[in-house]
């Protein structure tokens, strides 16, 4: 496997990482799942900007990741045999500095970027999830994308323990989002989601579910939805770069609907695969 590190192509075993680095020593640092469809990179401008303001909020300055398209490209060149159908891991730490807690001076950011497999299966989804609620633990920022994620861990894991794909999070009795995804919920013909700001990360495959939603006239709502409310919706949905749209039948241990794929949340899905087959859409 070649993976990027820091300016150069190399074997992915071949890498070490400093125990200085700060990624490692302090989760300093923020990250990027692109998906890669068919050898193609999915929605890649739209990923990097949202780094670019991941970097510019935890103040890791002045760095331009334009780079990052070639990059891709390069990996994808080098890694044939997972392009198809991948994810592009992008990580950008501080950088590597004895421990203190300030920003060290001059130093130079860690950088790393590889593909690997896609690790969740469309079929796995495709009939419908459960998921689980959990409280949010997470600290006042989590429309940036740290690398520290601790709480979504335990979360993520709980649900596995109860054989949920996916818990979502709970705070201040309102639905925020998943521990790797956003989700949404569908009252009367209406999709409501949780409006960005500090408390969710705004997700690319959010903003394609919204586009998506205005071509085909579903109103969208960008209103918070709260415990009670998302036990009566008609459907739920979660959303996400490696989970695409999936359909949830299940929270906690109630149906929702009547315990399958709603009609709206199918005609998403349906929607969203013909976009991905498409080569202008990239
Ligand atoms: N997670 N919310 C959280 C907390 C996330 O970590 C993610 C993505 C999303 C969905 O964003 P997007 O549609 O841009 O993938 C929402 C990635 C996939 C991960 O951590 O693996």
């Amino acid at each position: 496997m070649i993976v990027y590190y820091n300016g150069s192509y190399v074997e992915k075993k071949q890498i070490c990482i400093s125990p200085d680095d700060r990624g490692f020593l302090f989760g300093d640092g923020t990250y990027e799942v692109i998906r890669v469809y068919h050898n193609r990179i999915f929605r890649l401008d739209n990923h990097l900007q949202r780094l670019t303001r991941s970097l510019r909020e935890i103040k890791i300055n002045h760095m331009d990741v334009s780079f990052l398209r070639e990059t891709g490209e390069t990996l994808i060149q080098k890694n044939p045999d997972i392009a198809e159908n991948a994810v592009m891991y992008v990580q950008i730490t501080r950088g590597v500095a004895p421990r203190h807690h300030e920003f060290p001076e001059q130093i130079q950011p860690t950088v790393y970027a590889a593909l690997s497999k896609c690790p969740v299966e469309r079929d796995q989804i495709a009939r419908g999830v459960k998921i689980i609620l959990q409280p949010d633990q997470r600290w006042g920022r989590c429309d940036i994308k740290s690398i520290a994620l601790l709480p979504n861990i335990l979360a993520a894991e709980e649900a596995r323990k109860q054989n949920a794909y996916e818990a979502v999070f709970v705070r201040d009795r309102i639905i925020t989002e998943g521990t790797r995804t956003n989700i949404a919920a569908v009252f009367n013909g209406k999709i409501h989601t949780h409006p960005i700001g500090h408390h969710i990360l705004g997700g690319i495959t959010r903003d394609v579910m919204i586009e998506l939603c205005h071509q085909m006239a579903i109103p969208v709502i960008e209103k918070p939805i709260s415990e009670e409310q998302i036990l009566l919706a008609d459907e739920i949905f979660i959303m996400g770069t490696t989970t695409e749209i999936g359909p949830v039948i299940q929270v906690n241990e109630m149906k929702i609907g009547d315990g399958n794929t709603g009609p709206v949340t199918r005609q998403l899905q349906e929607a969203f695969h013909t976009l991905i087959d498409d080569p202008h859409q990239y």
